[in-house]
């Protein structure tokens, strides 16, 4: 009976394979050259691997569970391929987990990967973490600054640079792979996830993906590539994740083939190029269809046409998604082409549904084979069946990794470069550093404000600036900056003083928030919809099962509210005393912030800068001698709105002021 429905499987499989080799049927997409290309020795080793594997044991490199609903004796068991801590997941739930214990629990899931004793071949566990800017999910990294600031830094090179300081903090903890770069080409800033997109126009997003690729991997073809140093990087979310209607996260992109390629494609053009080993599938539809079902753009464009040869990776529960299936199962996407299925807790189930499957034909054989060949693959590019336990990997346990001072200063250049100078009155900046000041707002001291969504935990919430060992706060950094001078830097969140100061630095802006917890229904920061959760336009917020809930998000679909209303109540309250005021303005996007810019004699945007807030007192004060220290050089890689959706923008794209830099 089995071995008859097998063979109803290869018969269709074969079918199959002769649909698959048809061309796209738009010819807007190009082939792609990747710089890593196949080799014959390494196909020959996959090839007899795949022989000895057993249908289970195949199905299992399909899977990767979370760790929180996965253990190494799971993985000894159900040979699975992969597991991920998604975001504010750690070894043994605890936050505070050392560099050792995520090296130790790498090694017992690479053990248990590597057991052979039930007779399964030995293939090393792939382990993937959401790395998205710095290694946010342990404690001590270096966080960078989120992608909409390395936007306005419009710097490639600084691109490559940061991504390879955080692969080697990823190394340091024994893990493998990362969940970015995200290539998303923002086209309303009322997304959620805006602050994962470099830029609303391609170019900076197509010049960008392809140098963070070759920082994360190392550069492709050329011997450091997937050494030691370097980790396996992904390009998503595949694709057009960024042009939903309305800015609604998993919502429906319209767009044209012709568009979706010009817009939403560049960014995987040159992270192909540039050897991308993995491509993650988007929550979102195109036209109408779920991009986890879109058998045409997952298979016939990236895999076909563009020449994609390693895994494509669905989101988490992304499944879950597609018309016709749920949690557990879902033969539609692996047919549509998804190699590897992150089901982060119904992992079980899926596998054994997956089987019962191929068994009945639902899946053709041959698809489960091309999956297995792209996820062994990988694996042997990334020399996973070389490297040995994580703990004996070079930087594996190299504690100093974390946060090191040459990351850091790496993290430090980022965010001065991505600052945007929108406002600068008399030429109030830079201020001198020998000035008393006062620096005020909710932001000023707060790195969890700071960093933004996707830092420690998942939403970037629910942390104190101790869970940031290392890191600088924007007011801190004016301090030392000031002190050194001969200045005075007084913190005062409510702008509350003593002595009037020569100038006030008000620090303010978003809270925390990670996708479509932070979907808004109007841009503008302060007024009838400032803030507003953008729950009405919204489908109901996915269900997010218990264990993976984070405080304050389990019930409620909304952002945490900021303070709109009294961060403009202090700027003009600074202003009616005479005093200069410059206000940094922490955001993951553009915002309309007239009235706040009026108020302010000095507007600079600061996006999320990360751990280094250092970056903005480079900017913000002059040297001890009063020469300019680091000029303003960050543009916006977003047209700045007035506050309405589809107004004329109040600073086009690409503004950014420097000019009084040069006296
Ligand atoms: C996000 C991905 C992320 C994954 C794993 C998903 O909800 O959309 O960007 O990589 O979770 O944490
Ligand atoms: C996980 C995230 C994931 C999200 C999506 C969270 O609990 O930790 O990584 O993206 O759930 O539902």
């Amino acid at each position: 009976m089995r071995a008859s429905r097998w063979l109803v499987g290869a018969v269709c499989a074969v079918t199959l394979v002769t649909v698959q080799a048809a061309e796209p049927k738009s010819d807007v997409w190009p082939a792609v050259a990747s710089s890593v290309k196949k080799d014959p020795r390494l196909e020959a080793r996959i090839a007899e691997l795949l022989h000895k594997m057993t249908l289970q044991q195949k199905v299992g490199q399909m899977i990767q569970a979370d760790i929180r609903s996965v253990t190494p004796e799971d993985v000894r068991q159900y040979r699975l391929g992969s597991i991920l801590n998604g975001g504010g997941a750690f070894p043994a739930n605890e936050k505070h987990s050392k560099v050792s214990d995520w090296v130790a629990l790498a090694d017992r899931f690479y053990d248990a990967s590597m057991d052979t004793a039930g007779g399964a071949p030995a293939i090393p566990i792939m382990w993937g973490t959401d790395a998205v800017h710095g290694h946010n999910n342990v404690i001590g990294a270096t966080l960078f600054p989120h992608n909409v600031g390395l936007g306005a830094a419009h710097d490639p090179e600084l691109i490559r640079r940061v991504g390879e300081a955080t692969a080697r903090e990823v190394a340091a903890t024994g893990i493998d792979w990362t969940f970015a770069p995200t290539v998303a080409v923002v086209q309303d800033p009322r997304w959620g996830r805006s602050y994962e997109s470099y830029s609303e126009r391609p170019d900076i997003v197509k010049a960008y993906a392809g140098k963070m690729v070759q920082g994360l991997q190392g550069i492709g073809g050329s011997p450091m590539f997937l050494d030691g140093n370097h980790i396996i990087a992904t390009a998503k979310h595949y694709i057009g994740d960024g042009g939903t209607s309305q800015g609604i996260d998993r919502g429906n992109n319209e767009a044209s083939e012709q568009e979706l390629f010009a817009i939403h494609g560049q960014g995987y053009v040159t992270a192909i190029e540039a050897g991308v080993q993995t491509v993650m599938a988007s929550y979102n539809s195109w036209q109408g269809v779920k991009m986890h079902g879109q058998r045409h753009l997952l298979t016939e464009v990236l895999k076909n046409r563009m020449g994609f040869d390693g895994i494509v990776v669905s989101d988490w529960d992304g499944v879950d998604e597609v018309q016709g299936c749920s949690k557990d199962r879902c033969a539609q996407a692996i047919n549509a082409g998804l190699d590897m299925i992150m089901v982060p807790d119904q992992w079980k189930p899926f596998l054994q549904n997956t089987i019962e499957q191929v068994q009945a034909g639902d899946i053709p054989m041959a698809r489960i084979d091309d999956a297995v060949t792209r996820i062994l693959r990988v694996k042997l590019r990334a020399g996973l069946f070389e490297k040995g336990r994580p703990s004996s990997r070079p930087l594996a346990n190299k504690v100093a990794e974390l946060g090191a001072p040459q990351h850091r200063a790496v993290a430090r250049e980022a965010v001065r470069k991505s600052v945007v100078l929108l406002k600068n009155d008399k030429c109030l900046l830079p201020l001198s550093a020998k000035a008393n000041v006062l620096v005020a707002g909710d932001g000023a001291n707060d790195i969890g404000k700071q960093s933004g969504g996707w830092s420690i935990s998942w939403q970037g919430t629910g942390n104190t600036n101790a869970d940031y060992p290392g890191a600088t706060s924007i007011y801190e950094g004016i301090k030392t900056a000031v002190t050194a001078a001969g200045g005075k830097a007084t913190l005062s969140p409510d702008g509350s003083f003593q002595v009037k100061p020569d100038a006030a630095v008000v620090v303010f802006g978003e809270n925390p928030y990670a996708e479509w917890h932070g979907d808004l229904k109007s841009l503008q920061y302060r007024g009838p919809d400032g803030d507003a959760p953008a729950a009405d336009i919204n489908r109901p917020a996915p269900e997010v099962s218990p264990q993976f809930a984070e405080p304050n998000y389990e019930t409620s679909p909304l952002a945490p509210p900021t303070a709109p209303v009294a961060d403009l109540a202090l700027l003009k309250r600074l202003h009616d005393k005479g005093i200069p005021v410059v206000t940094v303005f922490l955001t993951g996007r553009v915002r309309g912030v007239t009235p706040e810019i009026e108020a302010s004699n000095a507007f600079a945007v600061a996006w999320l800068p990360g751990t280094e807030g250092g970056g903005i007192a480079d900017v913000l004060f002059r040297k001890s001698t009063g020469a300019v220290n680091f000029p303003f050089s960050g543009k916006l890689s977003y047209a700045w709105p007035r506050g309405g959706a589809g107004d004329v923008p109040l600073f086009p794209y690409g503004y950014g002021l420097g000019g009084c830099n040069q006296h």
